[in-house]
């Protein structure tokens, strides 16, 4: 049988994206055993699980070594990628916000030339300069970003938001949200079309067991 392959990342996502598709009715026990292994295949599954960091999911979609992406909103959006966004799987939700002291509420359009530290350049840049036409200094960071107007590197930050405890125990609060970040199923425009007899009917599983659990939930 021709492998499905699905790129999952490590992170956050990986539990709930596995859980997901085992219910869904596709066996996933391979990526529950411990392991290492960054290719993890189930012969009768037909299912090839490629574990990536998530900021590369795009990029292994993209370029059609994988076929099938779970990846976060957040992601898509600064690596804005050619991908069929298929599904809006309705876990990892959070936002992407600009935070910063709470002595900036209110007046962050009064600063100009804001130095903004983030691990999304993209949509920080964007958001400033395209949208409120504004110009910044963007800093890249990979990490632990909170640290930055703490420390006097920048005035602001963007990064995702999802309980609200690092900005909390940082001080810092939100000052304005960008966009709502929950975790997507992306597709390559290739084998959409090349695998649609393996592909369709692995959406439409996941896609039932979505609403499903709606209609559990409104019950
Ligand atoms: C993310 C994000 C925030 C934090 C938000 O970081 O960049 O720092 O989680 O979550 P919270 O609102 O629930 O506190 P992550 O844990 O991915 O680590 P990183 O900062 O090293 O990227």
């Amino acid at each position: 049988m021709q492998f499905l392959n699905i790129a999952l990342s490590k992170g956050r996502l990986a539990e709930q994206a596995i859980e997901l598709i085992e219910a869904s009715g596709y066996n996933c026990q391979v990526v529950r055993d411990p392991s290492r292994k960054l290719i993890l295949e189930d012969h009768e599954a037909g299912l090839r699980f490629i574990m990536a960091k998530p900021a590369d999911i795009p990029t292994y979609v993209d370029y059609g070594a994988a076929d099938i992406g779970i990846v976060g909103k957040d992601t898509l959006l600064e690596e804005k990628r050619l991908l069929y966004e298929v599904l809006n799987l309705g876990f990892g939700y959070c936002r992407l916000c600009v935070c910063g002291p709470e002595s900036l509420a209110g007046k962050l359009d009064q600063i100009p030339n804001k130095r903004v530290a983030t691990k999304y350049p993209r949509v920080a840049r964007e958001y400033f300069e395209s949208k409120k036409q504004q110009s910044v200094e963007i800093i890249r960071l990979n990490g632990s970003v909170e640290l930055a107007p703490l420390v006097g590197l920048a005035e602001v930050i963007v990064d995702i938001v999802e309980s609200g405890r690092t900005l909390r125990e940082n001080g810092l609060v939100v000052l304005e949200t960008i966009a709502d970040v929950s975790a997507r199923m992306v597709v390559n425009r290739v084998s959409m079309k090349m695998k649609a007899e393996r592909i369709q009917p692995f959406i439409e599983a996941v896609g039932r067991q979505l609403e499903a659990r709606k209609d559990q939930a409104s019950e």
